[in-house]
């Protein structure tokens, strides 16, 4: 059964672990924004999706790159035009992955008119010498903010993402991450071992 995932590029830092194909503001030419840069790469997404066959879909995935940096309006012009060209099979699933920082309650509200009904957020540890070595930006505390603010305007599915097997992280510091995001309002947990991707800043300073 066909269905789609859509890749956002864009993220505000790179995290040192991270390999994925994303760009930061600062790698964009000269005078962009992200807003402006959205329209046109939702342009391409658009074009592309005349390539792709006409079925139905059950699910629909935003991922990234951190797509929740984008303007709900843009996203939401990819779902109207899957909506339209192959239309959605009852109770599709839309998901949108979210870093915990780039969320406000105005914006999560956005993503439900724009027709999203899962988002997964970026936790990846409760501890911040974790977040530290991980090279990420967000406070601890801003996710618990996010999922129940996301809870608030209407998400049916919340999730999180974890990683376990951090350079500095004990079983002690794995165990409260785990406890700390079942306290959460959330159904579901993806757990990620790290990867040590070449070529990234984790993989530099362990070599080093
Ligand atoms: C596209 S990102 C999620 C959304 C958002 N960009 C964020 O990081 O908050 C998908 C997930 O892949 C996992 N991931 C990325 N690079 C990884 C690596 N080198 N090893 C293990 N997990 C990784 C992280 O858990 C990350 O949340
Ligand atoms: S982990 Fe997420 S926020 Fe960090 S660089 Fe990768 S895609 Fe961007």
């Amino acid at each position: 059964m066909l269905s789609f995932y859509v890749h956002i590029p864009y993220c505000i830092k790179r995290c040192g672990y991270c390999d994925f194909n994303t760009y930061t503001p600062s790698e964009l030419q000269d005078g962009a924004t992200l807003e402006i840069v959205s329209g046109d790469y939702i342009d391409a997404v658009l074009k592309e999706l005349e390539s792709a066959p006409r079925e139905a879909v059950p699910t629909i995935f935003f991922g990234g790159g951190t797509p929740s940096l984008l303007p709900p309006k843009d996203l939401g012009r990819v779902i109207t035009a899957i909506k339209e060209r192959n239309g959605l099979i009852q109770d599709c699933e839309i998901t949108l992955e979210a870093n915990p920082d780039s969320v406000t309650p105005e914006k999560l509200q956005g993503f439900i008119d724009a027709g999203f009904n899962r988002i997964s957020f970026g936790m990846q540890s409760a501890k911040p010498h974790v977040l530290a070595a991980l090279d990420r930006t967000h406070n601890p505390e801003n996710v618990k903010k996010a999922v129940d603010a996301a809870r608030v305007v209407g998400f049916s599915s919340i999730s999180v993402d974890l990683i376990y097997g951090t350079p500095g992280e004990s079983l002690d510091d794995w165990r409260e991450t785990l406890t700390a995001a079942l306290e959460l309002d959330i159904d579901h947990i993806s757990a990620y071992a790290l990867i040590v991707e070449e070529g990234t800043k984790l993989a530099a300073r362990i070599k080093r």
